[in-house]
């Protein structure tokens, strides 16, 4: 996979989560929901490390991060960038998983159990399109979002599960643990709806490369890595 150059066109502060930027890339690299793009700042050369930049928004040249970045990304920095890698949300996939009829979502439940709704909007827009419903499920603050968008603390999931038909869900990977007490499920009860993840790691050391293991997740065969077979899962794929 190539790599392509991109720059920091501004730098936004979240009040919740950090800092988030207009990045401006080719539009070939422009990660979709869930996906994500490897990101190196040219200017800061003691940080060998990548940082991951996932979409929040779309825009003309280029797209706004989800935070947080750190704060070395600066107004015109220049970056370089590999990717869209790993998976993103795929409503149309699992709603005709082997064995379910191809049906476009209705109902549509998302929850952010991180500090941050961010990495959930662009499928809110993509439901939307699509005439759904769409229900969020967020604790923290939010940006400007449509009206026609109903908004609920995480502690109404179980009843917002009970309502939805998919379920989309951004994670940290600590709290997959605490999961099916959340969505109101007993022990080995299955899920209502087909359902999608995106659990974060604490660290993507390699990113993509699926070299070091740090971003293993528990799953229901082994373990599953978040940078490359991630970091969006079929819930039902892993172990909570
Ligand atoms: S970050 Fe190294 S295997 Fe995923």
């Amino acid at each position: 996979m190539g790599y392509v150059d991109g720059q920091i066109a501004e730098i936004q502060l979240d009040p919740s989560s950090g800092l988030t930027a207009w990045v401006q890339c080719p539009e070939s690299a422009i990660p979709p929901a869930g996906r994500y793009l490897a990101a190196w700042s040219l200017e800061d050369p003691d940080a060998p490390l990548a940082v991951p930049l996932f979409l929040q928004q779309r825009g003309s040249g280029g797209f706004l991060t989800a935070p947080s970045l750190p704060a070395s990304f600066r107004p015109g920095c220049a970056l370089r960038l590999r990717g869209p890698l790993g998976t993103g949300f795929d409503l149309q996939r699992i709603a005709g998983r082997p064995g379910t009829q191809r049906s476009a979502v209705r109902r549509l439940a998302l929850a952010a159990l991180d500090a941050s709704a961010a990495r959930l909007l662009p499928l809110l827009d993509l439901a939307l399109e699509q005439g759904a419903a769409v229900a969020l499920f967020c604790d923290g603050p939010l940006p400007a979002i449509p009206t026609a968008v109903e908004i609920y603390p995480t502690g109404e999931l179980a009843e917002g599960l009970r309502w939805a038909d998919f379920l989309a869900l951004d994670l940290p990977a600590l709290r997959l643990p605490g999961l099916r007490e959340l969505l109101g499920l007993s022990k080995d009860e299955q899920l209502p709806c087909p359902a999608q993840a995106l659990v974060l790691p604490p660290a993507m050391p390699c990113m993509g490369v699926g070299a070091c293991g740090v971003c293993a997740v528990p799953a229901r065969r082994g373990v599953k890595l978040a940078c490359s077979q991630g970091p969006v899962f079929d819930l039902h794929e892993l172990d909570w």
